[in-house]
């Protein structure tokens, strides 16, 4: 076993090559308190909601009049299962969409439709606009990350969206805001400089991307002086460093005129393209692939970690991981354009070992948005008219709650390896942070799909007698929560013996589990 105590090295531990562990013998976990790492940023927990597909209409938005409970159009149950989940931001509209977005067809009295040429050609009446998702978000307790239409759309369209939304009632804008039923300016805390402009944003080369973000980034202001407003530029395309070098040599080099506090990276799970790996009904053999492939996001991350730090090493620009996730072959007799897949146990390990690898390089990835939140891919939340239910992601993301700006803490521990249908992928993972509280919090995650795993967790010095806290496992690696038996994969309590400084805790084959430390 390797014993590793810098933070790097500590990151790297997992993917280090390391000797097997026999499937029964206990993984030795050794925990440093002494050396706290970076905090772990609550935005690292963010979401994702597109006008795409029942994302929004059917999944927030049902209407003022409909018999499903909403508050001014938005279900009550949905607004409610994501405050259990302390959702720290929100990117809307898109996506894809953003790019074609006319907001002024969403606000006012007389919305204006338009086709959703994206997702499936179908009708966007714009009924859900800038004042309700501003209203989704407060009812959530959620901050705006607004991505403006850099693609088609002007500089000045934008600059007037980021006037109407955060200017006082003295503007224009603002009045024309009042006007519409909200006086208040709204805050927007982090505004997106385009999405994917390297392809559906607008096939634009590196340097003509950065010409126009910088027109962005000068000339949309934010006027609402209760919010600061973080600026994210489009940035790499999976392990393509193009972007990230002509973003980053120009941030280096930028003046007082312009400005970005973030750069985007996207990077679905995807086990090849086109999407074809099923949702459920797969094989233990699929079940390795998808992972093997998702936890290749350590690697980009650290490949557009090394060129950031080139130009950036005191990491001023944050590397926002806004879409990732699973990305399967959609729901068979489903509207392909409407990117429905079911969610499994498999989602979950898969959420877990990413938000894992996020809290490894918590200095620079400061915010990651899963794609996406409501009944489009890797979702939080599925409904069908009047029902709704909670995936396994879902519950992975709220047992993390207390990770969320929790300080990580080093372990060092041997993963092993786990081979299935050939594919060799590490057997476990795990983390640990301490809250602003000060309680110690342990994520174990068991990728092994057969073999149970104990964990062995030397506390060094951390003073506890018991832990407490959830675990997800489920019946099959496939197994899903459907409108008829949503409770199949639930989370339940678990307890962890200490004894002599030690935690022991022995977990179910495919699982994710999150103990706090007591005293
Ligand atoms: O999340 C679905 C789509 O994936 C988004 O609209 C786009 O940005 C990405 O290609």
């Amino acid at each position: 076993m390797r014993l590793l105590t810098s933070a790097a090295a500590i990151a790297a531990a997992i993917l280090l090559p390391v000797s097997a562990n026999a499937a029964d013998a206990p993984v030795q976990v050794t925990l440093d308190a002494s050396k706290p790492g970076a905090v772990i940023d609550r935005h690292i927990f963010g979401q994702f909601a597109e006008h795409l597909g029942s994302g929004i209409y059917g999944g927030i938005w049902v209407g003022k009049d409909s018999t499903i409970p909403n508050t001014r159009g938005i279900r009550n149950d949905v607004v409610a299962a994501l405050k259990e989940l302390k959702v720290p931001d929100v990117r809307w509209p898109g996506g894809c969409f953003a790019d074609e977005y006319n907001w002024r067809r969403g606000v006012g009295p007389e919305r204006k439709a338009a086709v959703n040429s994206n997702w499936g050609g179908v009708v966007e009446p714009n009924t859900f606009g800038t004042d309700e998702f501003m209203d989704f978000a407060q009812q959530v307790g959620t901050e705006a990350y607004v991505s403006v239409n850099l693609g088609s759309g002007t500089a000045q369209e934008a600059a007037e969206w980021l006037e109407y939304m955060t200017s006082s009632t003295d503007d224009a804008m603002g009045a024309e805001r009042a006007k519409n039923g909200h006086a208040a300016p709204y805050k927007v805390a982090i505004l997106g400089l385009g999405n994917e402009s390297w392809d559906c944003g607008g096939g634009m080369s590196p340097d003509f991307y950065v010409s126009e973000m910088k027109r962005f980034s000068r000339f949309l202001h934010n006027y609402n002086p209760a919010q600061p407003m973080k600026r994210v530029a489009v940035g790499p395309n999976g392990a393509d460093t193009s972007y990230t070098d002509a973003v980053m040599k120009a941030w280096k080099g930028h003046t007082w005129a312009w400005d970005i506090e973030g750069l985007s990276l996207h990077s679905y799970s995807t086990g090849g393209w086109p999407p074809h790996l099923p949702g459920t009904g797969f094989d233990e053999k699929d079940y390795a692939v998808l992972l093997k492939e998702s936890i290749g996001m350590d690697d980009l991350v650290k490949t557009h970690s090394a060129i950031m730090d080139k130009y950036d090493p005191e990491k001023k620009v944050a590397l926002v991981v806004d879409e990732w996730g699973a990305w399967l072959a959609p729901t068979p007799g489903s509207n392909p354009g409407f990117l429905v897949q079911q969610n499994s146990q498999r989602d979950a390990v898969l959420a877990a070992l990413n938000i894992n690898i996020f809290a490894r390089h918590a200095d620079r990835v400061r915010m990651a948005n899963i794609a996406q939140m409501i009944n489009v891919l890797q979702a939080m939340i599925l409904t069908d008219k009047d029902k709704m239910l909670l995936t396994p992601t879902y519950h992975v993301f709220h047992m993390y709650v207390p990770f969320q700006d929790a300080t990580s803490l080093p372990v060092a521990f041997d993963a092993g390896t786990y081979t299935a249908g050939g594919v060799t992928l590490p057997r476990v993972d795990a983390i640990a942070a301490k809250d602003k509280a000060g309680k110690v919090w342990i994520a174990v995650t068991n990728i092994d799909a057969k073999q149970p795993a104990t964990f062995s967790i030397a506390l060094g010095g951390v003073k506890a007698t018991k832990a407490s806290g959830q675990t997800l496992s489920a019946p099959k690696i496939d197994s899903v929560n459907t409108f008829d038996a949503p409770n199949t994969v639930a989370p339940k309590a678990i307890s962890a013996k200490i004894a002599n400084g030690k935690l022991s805790v022995t977990v179910a084959p495919a699982s994710v589990t999150v103990l706090g430390l007591e005293p």
